[in-house]
């Protein structure tokens, strides 16, 4: 049965798990209105997560997804973090602010959180989807015993093998244009940065998976065309950040109207690993911090999310991690229900 078929979709679209911006409310106003909703966990810990999941239980019957990170452990390097926040002190001084003086992991990943893998075993969610790798063979095997449906995010052909062999049921194709972090397994090894189209062809052509479409996805026409494509559905994230049950704050939504929309760039200096965002402060030190490494992912956006802070209390929105796909333009504040509405509708009329 298709994924479509399976979850009683009345539009193929899945509403992207965004850590940190995608809230229980927004993700079942998503189910209410005929697609797949999702929660992302990856930023919080088992507590944080059964709150969410119950949070969206409570909200709506309908299937929904909920989202891991998984990442290694960083490596913790007390040199580099030390140069790091040396190079960064004086953007914090500018702020009337001193950087931490050590920094750690704001999270951990899924390998390292045996309370996470137990609480997604006990919830049993109707889909969980993965990012920045696959989960043990243990953990798969449990979780499809529990009739739990695997997503896994892919940057490239070599990735989707990797996920059909560990028991994906499908993949999410998220070429480079995509918005936030780029799902790539090794952020070290070369990439192709492949673009939805051609990353979506050639997985459709492999025929091991079925394939959801995502990144600089925003409207109708867009859904209609991944399904040209051979997608089975389109994931949309940077579509969902302007409606009212978002996380995103005062300054994100500014930014996203915003000239920064125009020029989104993909950085790893905010979190450690390369992530796509609106133009901002902070991707703009990419010309003179570009020497250094910044610690591991996610030491450093230890880092970067003091730094916003410290420039947010006074009223400096520039060093936000302002996720963002390169159809940032488009995006539509909408309640998440007329917006889904109105994507249902858009897809209908481009499919004829
Ligand atoms: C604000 C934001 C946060 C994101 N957080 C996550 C996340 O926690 N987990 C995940 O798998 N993908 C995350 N993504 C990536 C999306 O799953 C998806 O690949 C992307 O949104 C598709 O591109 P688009 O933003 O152009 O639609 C995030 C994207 C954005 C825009």
């Amino acid at each position: 049965m298709s994924l479509v078929d399976r979850f009683r979709l009345t539009v193929p679209l899945l509403q992207a798990p965004m850590a940190g911006v995608a809230t229980p409310l927004l993700a079942a106003a998503v189910c209410e209105a005929g697609a797949l909703g999702a929660i992302a966990v990856g930023a919080t810990d088992a507590a944080g997560a059964r709150a969410m999941i119950d949070e969206l239980r409570d909200r709506t019957a309908r299937p929904f997804n909920v989202n891991l990170f998984v990442h290694p452990a960083p490596h913790g390097d007390a040199a580099r973090a030390a140069a790091w926040l040396e190079r960064l002190a004086p953007l914090f001084a500018a702020q009337g602010a001193v950087p931490p003086a050590t920094l750690r992991a704001p999270y951990r990943g899924l390998a390292e959180d045996p309370d996470m893998a137990a609480l997604l075993l006990d919830r049993a969610p109707p889909v969980v989807s993965f990012h920045f790798g696959l989960p043990d063979a243990a953990l798969v095997t449990a979780l499809r015993a529990r009739g739990v449906y695997l997503i896994a995010t892919v940057t490239s052909p070599a990735e989707a093998d990797a996920a059909a062999a560990a028991g994906m049921d499908a993949v999410v194709a998220q070429g480079i244009e995509a918005g936030g972090h780029r799902g790539t397994f090794d952020p070290a090894a070369p990439d192709a940065a492949l673009g939805t189209i051609a990353l979506t062809r050639l997985l459709v052509r492999a025929a091991r998976l079925p394939v959801i479409a995502a990144g600089g996805i925003m409207d109708g026409a867009g859904i209609a065309a991944a399904l040209d494509l051979g997608a089975v559905a389109a994931q949309l994230g940077t579509a969902f950040i302007a409606c009212p049950e978002s996380a995103a704050d005062a300054g994100y939504r500014a930014a996203l109207a915003g000239p920064g929309a125009t020029r989104t760039a993909m950085t790893a200096l905010i979190s450690g690993r390369p992530a796509r965002a609106l133009g901002n402060r902070f991707t703009a030190l990419a010309a003179t911090l570009a020497d250094l490494t910044p610690p591991d992912y996610p030491i450093a956006y230890d880092a970067g999310k003091a730094l916003h802070a410290a420039a947010r209390a006074r009223g400096e929105h520039g060093y936000g991690a302002h996720w963002a796909g390169q159809g940032a333009p488009l995006a539509r504040a909408l309640p998440a229900g007329a917006l889904v509405a109105t994507l249902r509708d858009e897809w209908r009329r481009a499919r004829g």
